[in-house]
């Protein structure tokens, strides 16, 4: 069955999947959640973006499935790795950005001591996508990377917590804002989450920031990412000239966690959950 026929569409154009259409997510949430956590012991000083995104495609390959991510606009990478201020679409192989209180430019992929890295991955399996990112850590990171990381995740749980059937988007835009704003961090306001399931990309735009009881009412059978972006300073960002990489425009340090979640009749699934807990850099 394709995307077209497969469950319906809300009057808002979510579509509503079927109770058996859980089984084909959890399959890629859980091959984009084994990617991740087999990068887990690359990422470290010395290491480069583009020797991670080789050894990803790799392993996308390896599982016999497809990432979504090549071709998908012209983009030709199984990941992409954003370096401490960029915020997202960092390109694996690309020289790094240099950043607010770095002295010398980078000429390269490589990373340094105290860098934070999201790795963002997003693969097809029969038709089912998986879009899982999270941070990991070169070296040893500032205290002040820390707390921007462990907000970010703790960001993520909120948003996640606030899904269940009845409420809205803006419930789960709202819990995160808040928490974030609370601890006097920035929201990234120019990217978001998203349907997903046959399609990368679907209704809804998940914002997250928003107002309690704003936004589509959330049905049992919805399946979409969310993906907060947190910056240490303003919650603004820039695009570079290669058209993909998203910094802050302040370049203050930014982190990003995101999960792929379904809507069932008591509340969530997680269908990217790490099968070796190693979801938050310090775990596992
Ligand atoms: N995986 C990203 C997301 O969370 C999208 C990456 S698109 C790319 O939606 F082309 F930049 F790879
Ligand atoms: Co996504
Ligand atoms: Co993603």
């Amino acid at each position: 069955m394709d995307e077209k026929h497969r469950g319906r569409l809300t009057k808002k154009g979510i579509r509503i999947y079927e109770p058996a259409d859980f089984e084909g997510m959890h399959r890629a949430g859980k091959l984009a959640a084994e990617i991740l956590d087999a990068v887990a012991p690359m990422v470290r000083i010395g290491q480069t973006t583009g020797a991670l995104d080789d050894a990803i495609r790799g392993m996308v390959e390896d599982a016999g499935a497809k990432s979504a991510t090549i071709g998908y606009k012209g983009y030709q990478h199984a990941s992409c790795i954003s370096v401490n201020h960029v915020v997202c679409h960092g390109i694996p192989g690309a020289k790094i950005p240099k950043g607010k209180n770095e002295k010398t430019v980078r000429r390269h992929d490589e990373l340094t001591e105290g860098d934070i890295v999201n790795i963002d991955v997003t693969v097809i399996v029969d038709g089912w996508f998986g879009d899982s990112s999270r941070m990991y850590k070169a070296g040893t990171i500032k205290p002040f990377a820390e707390r921007l990381i462990d907000i970010t995740h703790e960001a993520l749980f909120k948003g996640i917590e606030a899904v269940r059937p009845g409420n809205t988007f803006g419930d789960i835009g709202h819990a995160i804002q808040n928490f974030v704003e609370g601890s006097r961090m920035g929201v990234v306001r120019d990217f978001c989450g998203h349907g997903l399931g046959r399609v990368f990309h679907a209704p809804p735009n998940v914002l997250h920031y928003g107002r309690p009881g704003t936004g589509a009412v959330l049905e049992e059978g919805m399946f979409f990412t969310i993906e907060p972006m947190v910056n240490l300073g303003r919650p603004e960002t820039k695009v570079l000239k290669d058209n993909w990489t998203a910094v802050t425009h302040d370049k203050s340090l930014s982190a990003q966690f995101e999960h792929s979640v379904g809507v069932t009749a008591s509340g969530y699934e997680l269908f990217t959950l790490s099968p070796t807990g190693k979801f938050h850099p310090t775990w596992g």
